[in-house]
């Protein structure tokens, strides 16, 4: 199938370094002489015909912006072959060929059975800060909430050293460790709870027994929101129960994890994956999700994305075991 007019559309949670991804959408298929329209608020925006074109100066200006110029939406109407039938009429109207999906899990589902359905073709972007993809070693938005993480973790340490506290920071991921882990390690943190380790609670318990005898002025612990613990409240309330020599808070980073102007890395992977993923379609490729894997664009079949977890990285563990002794 010739591609002359392709779309892009970013869907469900936005993550810092979109905007780097569509703007290389755009540009590398105004590049390549064909037409791009940009689709607004996700697949809603397909079902209730938001769509405008785009040329390479509408994307100016975005690529230092966190969250999406294109906006975004959890569309629950798109869950319904109803809502799919409507998205696929509005595609037919524009004449596009076909589309670019940037998004996480859910919108990868999405992409996946549309494409199945209509023999549309489709291409995913991963991005979520979650990091929770199969198909390759970093997500956009990653990398930037990571940061933010540890800038709100090295200012926790501040005041909890100040006052000898122990404090239980909540970061995102919702099923997945990622954000957690690698910020609890570059945070210093004394423990990392998340979904991937089950029954942590005694071994922090442990752990914070011996930290008086270990000198330890201040205990960060980091968690996974999606942590069997229940949440931070939950896990900082029965801890206090155990321990009530502590004298403990709790910090829940939330949104602000989400926001911000994405890092060097997420700008440079969003303008790799965007061009990728443009080149892939209007070369007639479909039904597969960019990703990067040992600094090397790869694709993986969306199936495949959305069936297989990513795995957890074993060794990091270790070491923020090691280093928090
Ligand atoms: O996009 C991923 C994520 O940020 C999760 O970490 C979090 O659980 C969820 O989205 C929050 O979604 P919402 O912004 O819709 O509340």
């Amino acid at each position: 199938m010739i591609m002359n007019k392709i779309a892009v559309l970013t869907s469900g949670g936005d993550a810092p370094g979109m905007n780097a991804a569509i703007r290389a959408v755009v540009r590398a298929t105004v590049y390549h002489k064909k037409r791009i329209m940009g689709v607004q608020y996700g697949y809603q925006g397909l079902i209730d015909d938001q769509i405008v074109e785009l040329n390479a100066r509408s994307v100016k200006n975005i690529i230092n912006r966190g969250g999406t110029f294109l906006k975004s939406y959890r569309s629950k109407d798109f869950m319904e072959k109803e809502g799919r039938q409507k998205a696929f009429e509005t595609l037919k109207k524009h004449k596009i060929d076909g589309l670019v999906v940037i998004g996480g899990d859910g919108s990868l589902t999405g992409a996946d059975i549309f494409e199945k359905e209509f023999g549309f073709p489709c291409i995913g972007i991963p991005g979520t800060i979650d990091n929770d993809i199969y198909g390759t070693h970093y997500a956009l938005g990653f990398d930037t909430a990571v940061n933010t993480v540890i800038d709100a973790i090295d200012k926790i340490r501040d005041t909890a050293s100040s006052h000898s506290r122990l404090f239980f920071i909540e970061v995102m991921g919702r099923d997945a460790g990622f954000i957690a882990l690698y910020s609890g390690i570059a945070g210093g943190a004394e423990a990392i709870l998340i979904p991937e380790m089950l029954n942590e609670e005694e071994k922090l318990l442990k752990k914070l027994k011996m930290s008086k005898a270990r000198k330890k002025t201040s205990n960060l612990v980091v968690v996974a929101e999606g942590d069997q613990s229940g949440g931070a409240y939950e896990l900082a309330r029965r801890v206090g129960n155990r321990l009530p020599g502590y004298e403990i808070k709790v910090t829940i980073l939330g949104h602000i994890q989400r926001g911000g102007s994405p890092t060097y890395f997420d700008r440079v992977l969003g303008s790799r994956m965007g061009v990728e993923a443009a080149e892939a379609l209007l070369a007639g490729k479909s039904n597969v999700m960019v990703g990067i894997k040992n600094n090397k664009m790869i694709h993986t079949p969306l199936e495949k994305t959305i069936k297989l977890n990513p795995e957890m990285n074993r060794e990091l563990l270790r070491i923020a075991e090691i280093c928090s002794i």
